[in-house]
Formats: C-alpha cells, structure tokens, sequence
C-alpha cells in the first residue's frame, strides 16, 4: 500500500487515498457521519484522508443501465482502501446490483476474507437475556469470494416441469487455506482467548468440509498457541443464543458466514451497530456496515449511522493506524452508553447527523489511549 506523503509547510503528513461509494438508500446519509468522523479523527491525529466519491449504485443504473463501468475495477485499485455505504435498490431487481457491484468488488479485488467483529458494547440492549458486554465479542471471518458465491451453476429445461437449477458451492485448497491462515493469524493478534472455531457442516456437506477440516488442522499445527474448535453451523446458531461467551474467532465458509453474521449484528444490537470489511491483506480493502439500504427510511434522517463509523474505524486500523481505529470505537462506546435510547432507526433518541456529532465530538475529546 502507498502511503503518499505530501509537504506541508516542512511537515510531511500522511495521506491515504480513499474510494467513497455512499450507494444506494440510507447508504449516503450514514457515509456523511462517517465521513464526519473520519475527517475529526485525521484531524486529531495529523493524517489526511483524501476522498473520490463514485455515485455506482441504483440510482445510476437506472439512469445508464451500467453497474459498474470498464474502467470502474481498475480505478478502484489504486486507491489505499474503500468506503461503502449500502448497496439495493426498490426498483432494480435483486441480484443486479448485489452481484454487479458489491460482489463484483469483492471478487475482482480478491477480497478474500470478509471480517465481522460481533461486539456487544456498553449501554446496547441485547435481545438475550443476561448477557452483557462481557458475553458478546468475537469476531467472524468469513471466506469472501468462493463457496456458493461464484456464480457458477445453472439451469436446465427452464420453466418446464423437468426444470433443474444447479448452484454449486467451490472450495479450493488455496482459497480454503488463505482465509484460514489469515483467521490463526487474526486470533493470535487480537490476543483474547487465543480460541479459533471452525463452523461447517461435516456431517453432510462432506466434500466441501472435508478440505475445509483437513487444512484447518494442518494449519493449526503451526500454531500452537491456539485452541482450535469445531462446530457444525447449524449447532452455532444455537450457541450464539445460549452461550456467545464461548466465542473469540470463528472462520467459515461464505454462505454460512453470511447467514451467521445476521444473527450475530442482532445479538451485539441490531443492523445499527453491525460492521464488517471486505480485506484483501495484500491489496485493496473495503468496509461498510452490514445492514442494507433501507428505503424505508431513506432520507428521513433516522437511520443509525454507527454501523458505518464502525467501518470507518475498521478502515483506519487497516491501514495501520491502530489508535486512530481504536478512537473511533472508544467514542461510539461513549455514545451507545451516555446517550442512545435505542440503537434502532428513528428510536435514537438523536438524528443520524447528531449522532455522528456526538462521535465526531468524543473523538475530538477523549484521552489518547490504545486500549480499548
Ligand atoms: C452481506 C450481504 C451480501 C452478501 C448481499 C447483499 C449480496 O448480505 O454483505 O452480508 O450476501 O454477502
Ligand atoms: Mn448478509
């Protein structure tokens, strides 16, 4: 990654180069208070940000029948990471702008591990009952790019009564592997409970997980610092309920990672709080809140926009400032514990843009420390 280095007055300060895709419904509302905040904490910390907006999305597809441009893949690779809003349109049929822009990213710029920090933090309900912050904080790192995701399958005798569909999940040893490596290698930094689970399905899916079990203990030998742990997806949707605490890394493929990450946004608060990014540790990365576009409320101003200052923290950890990432998250605890009523849109108790000022203020104020 290069961090380009401009002159200011003698002062060399840092400047990363961020692609902005507010997309499509509430997207550009909660970017804004994301940008807001992002702007508050460079500025603290003496770096820059140096945003390009790029409108893909429904709005243009509509107008110009293009997802994404040519031009569009390669662009986006020079720059240090990217920042999204929300993906989905009412009036563009599903899968359109899913696969033509949000998957078509994170394909062609092998963003090969979509990570998912589930994180209850202070002062958030919990629909569990007795379960506190405590409880809830792992984080998911889901296979980004193969699986069921490829695309690949089809139909035969379309529309007849013989009509078979085919969707076919692909697993390969390399892609397998990487996204392993990458989830010991997660759970040895992040230095919680050194605890890696794998969640499959081996009692069925037994080709698919079968490479997945085999390289995830061939790999674990090379790291024996970690526990490892198995469980099968259907059994960890009931842990997540019961006993989360159990909880530091899960690795797992696409599919199930999509689906369990949807429990675990309601167990740390909602589709509000919900962050995740999209990483390719050795090219272009991109983060975005978890949560869709919300049309239906889509400019009203009630849309909770800490699932996108979460990425935005996210972001600047992994470009390397760490206490920038950390600040960020430091002044949304502050805010989910001294003034939210509800995480849930228009129950704030605060607009999104007062939302984002509360953030932006505390990351303004707050003492420097790494911890969080
Ligand atoms: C997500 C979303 C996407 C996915 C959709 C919008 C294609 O649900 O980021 O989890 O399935 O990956
Ligand atoms: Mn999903």
């Amino acid at each position: 990654m290069d961090k380009k280095e401009i002159n200011y007055g003698g002062y060399k300060m840092k400047t990363y180069k961020i692609a902005v895709i507010p997309g499509d419904g509430t997207g550009p509302e909660v970017i804004r208070e994301g940008v807001k905040v992002l702007d508050a904490v460079s500025h603290r910390l003496g770096f820059k940000l140096d945003y390009t907006y790029y409108d893909f999305g429904g709005e243009r597809y509509l107008r110009t029948g293009e997802t994404l441009p040519d031009s569009a893949i390669e662009e986006l690779k020079k720059f240090d990471a990217i920042y999204l809003g929300a993906i989905g349109h009412p009036q563009v049929k599903p899968g359109i702008l899913e696969k033509g822009i949000l998957l078509r990213i994170r394909f062609e710029l092998d963003q090969y591990v979509n990570l998912r920090p589930v994180k209850l933090y202070p002062g958030v309900d919990c629909p569990l009952k007795d379960k506190k912050p405590e409880d809830i904080d792992f984080v998911v790192v889901r296979e980004n790019t193969e699986g069921l995701y490829t695309g690949s399958g089809g139909f035969l005798k379309k529309g007849t009564p013989d009509e078979v569909a085919i969707q076919v999940s692909i697993n390969t040893r390399k892609g397998v592997e990487r996204c392993i490596r990458y989830a010991f290698e997660y759970c040895r930094k992040r230095n919680k409970n050194k605890k890696l689970t794998l969640c499959g399905k081996t009692n069925v899916l037994t080709f698919a997980f079968d490479l997945w079990e085999r390289t995830f203990y061939e790999v674990a030998k090379e790291y024996p610092d970690i526990t490892t742990d198995y469980a099968h997806v259907d059994a960890i949707t009931m842990w997540f309920v019961k006993n989360p605490e159990w909880f530091d890394v899960i690795v797992t493929d696409n599919m199930f990672g999509d689906i369990i990450t949807d429990l675990g946004a309601m167990i740390q608060g909602g589709m509000g709080i919900a962050a995740g990014g999209n990483i390719n540790p050795e090219g272009v990365s991109m983060f975005e809140p978890i949560g869709g576009s919300a049309p239906k409320y889509t400019g009203k101003g009630v849309i909770n926009p800490l699932a996108a200052i979460c990425a935005a923290g996210m972001m600047l950890e992994n470009l390397g400032e760490e206490l920038a990432g950390k600040l960020i998250e430091r002044a949304v605890m502050e805010v989910t514990s001294k003034h939210l009523k509800s995480l849930a849109a228009g129950k704030m108790g605060y607009s999104t843009a007062e939302v984002g000022d509360l953030v932006a203020k505390y990351v303004t104020e707050l003492p420097l420390k790494l911890e969080s």
